[in-house]
């Protein structure tokens, strides 16, 4: 069985709490269960971390690539949080690497402040979501699941 390896970055650990008009009212523990049931219905191991520093989140997406080499990861589905519109490092990280990134937003960011809506992560993501509240990372993981099944 495969595993999904979902990355929280900054300020993630705060959900449930943090501006609930826009990230809703669910923790980050909700939403590893969340997780975790939709990788079991997708047959999938899960991998669920959160970091507020971008160099923990630079060497996770380090080993996802050695893991997705070997053929036992399926993917990593990336909420970078704000570092999702400052950081080359984890831009060169997914392009270094390799892995199939899946880029998550639990909020539409084109709906928000302009300074969200550029993204140095979307260029060597594989696909992009936002907008879909948290249920955004249950999609995240049936679409890499379709992606394994049909080989995109
Ligand atoms: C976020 C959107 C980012 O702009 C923000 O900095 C976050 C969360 C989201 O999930 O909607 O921390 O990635």
């Amino acid at each position: 069985m495969k595993t999904i390896l979902v990355l929280n970055g900054p300020n993630l650990n705060l959900l449930g709490t943090r501006e609930p008009q826009v990230y809703g009212s669910q923790n980050l523990a909700d939403v590893q269960a969340l997780c975790d049931g939709a990788c079991d219905a997708n047959g999938f191991d899960l991998d669920f971390r959160q970091s507020n520093h971008e160099g923990e989140l630079v060497d996770w997406i380090h080993e996802a690539g050695r893991l997705h080499a070997d053929g036992t990861l399926a993917g990593v589905i990336l909420n970078a949080g704000a570092y999702t519109h400052t950081s080359v490092a984890l831009h060169d990280a997914i392009k270094g690497t390799g892995v199939t990134l899946i880029e998550l937003h639990i909020s539409n960011v084109f709906a928000r402040e302009a300074f969200r809506h550029h993204s140095y992560i979307s260029p060597v993501a594989k696909a992009v979501m936002c907008g879909f509240g948290v249920n955004g990372y249950a999609l995240a993981i049936a679409a890499l699941a379709a992606m394994q099944t049909k080989g995109a």
